[in-house]
């Protein structure tokens, strides 16, 4: 008998759990004190970008390394400001490692890849995220990577790109744009030319501090407009244990967040990435 049903039963079973996990912590299922940290998130960026407010902000969402987050804060920031009434676009710039439909539960393709090839219409590939709760419903539109392109780069910097953020921005307020990890590869230098400004996700117990820093160099070379840090998956500031943890934490970055915005976060448990933090840490120890 062939192995391959036993494997997509394995990959369906893995999908479905990380379904329910990723459902745990966006939209309108984030917990209390992640909301009111995205809120908080909206509140900064608002204030940061005031000055062109009748204006569409297109934000682009990075880090150091993949697994940080940028994902997640994309989607609950695009989130938090729907919530708000503003008209909300979550494109998904990682062409590379596509993870929103996944976790949004929306169609794979087409999308963003195939509407830059001429493939598609835009209304073939908008699609829309819908989270209710009990008190209310709220919609964002999203474009998802769509077919892995074999020259993310090319198609990020090209000018069809350029066109249509150019487009775009006549229809929403905001565009929030999920893009992978500056130190990996240059899609995030490369997009930096249809921003208007960077949010840099770290995450807490596992960003090391070098990593920041070659962020920060890398987009400060190209006069990149850094408007924060999303300091993601922090202890709840509870307990004395995880208010000190997150102080230290803090502290631990403070360098680069002293000269931009703050933007604190938290949601989530994270007792896996902690432990890989730990070892990370265990093993530069004995270095
Ligand atoms: N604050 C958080 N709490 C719990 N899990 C998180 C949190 N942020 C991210 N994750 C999980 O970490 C993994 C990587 O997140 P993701 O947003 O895809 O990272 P990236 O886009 O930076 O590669 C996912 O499984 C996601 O569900
Ligand atoms: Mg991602």
């Amino acid at each position: 008998m062939s192995k391959e049903p036993k494997e997509k039963k394995q990959d369906k079973k893995q999908l479905l759990e990380e379904r329910a996990e990723t459902r745990q912590i966006i939209g309108g299922n984030m917990n209390f004190a992640a909301a009111e940290a995205y809120k908080l998130l909206r509140t900064n960026l608002t204030f940061s970008l005031s000055g062109e407010e009748d204006a569409c902000c297109v934000v682009g969402v990075t880090s150091s390394f993949r697994a940080e987050g940028k994902s997640v804060t994309a989607i609950n920031l695009a989130y938090t400001l729907a919530e708000a009434q503003k008209r909300v676009l979550l494109l998904e710039g990682d062409m590379r490692l596509p993870t929103i439909a996944r976790r949004l539960e929306l169609n794979a393709t087409p999308g963003l890849s195939n509407l830059l090839a001429g493939m598609c219409t835009w209304k073939e590939c908008c699609q829309v995220y819908q989270s209710s709760t009990e008190r209310k419903t709220v919609k964002v539109d999203v474009l998802v990577s769509g077919d892995v392109p074999p020259n993310p780069s090319e198609l990020l910097g090209g000018q069809r790109m350029q066109l249509l953020v150019e487009r775009l921005r006549q229809y929403y307020d905001f565009i929030i744009v999920d893009l992978p990890p500056v130190t990996a590869v240059a899609d995030p230098i490369i997009a930096c030319k249809i921003v208007d400004g960077m949010i840099i996700v770290v995450r807490a117990d596992q960003t090391i501090r070098d990593a920041v820093s070659e962020t920060v160099r890398q987009l400060r070379q190209i006069d990149a407009r850094i408007l924060g840090f999303v300091f993601n998956a922090a202890g709840e500031g509870g307990g004395g244990y995880y208010r000190g943890r997150r102080y230290y934490r803090k502290n631990y970055y403070r360098k680069y967040y002293k000269s931009y915005n703050y933007y604190g976060g938290y949601h989530g448990d994270y007792r896996s990435a902690q432990s890989a933090a730990e070892q990370k840490r265990n093993e530069k120890d004995h270095a």
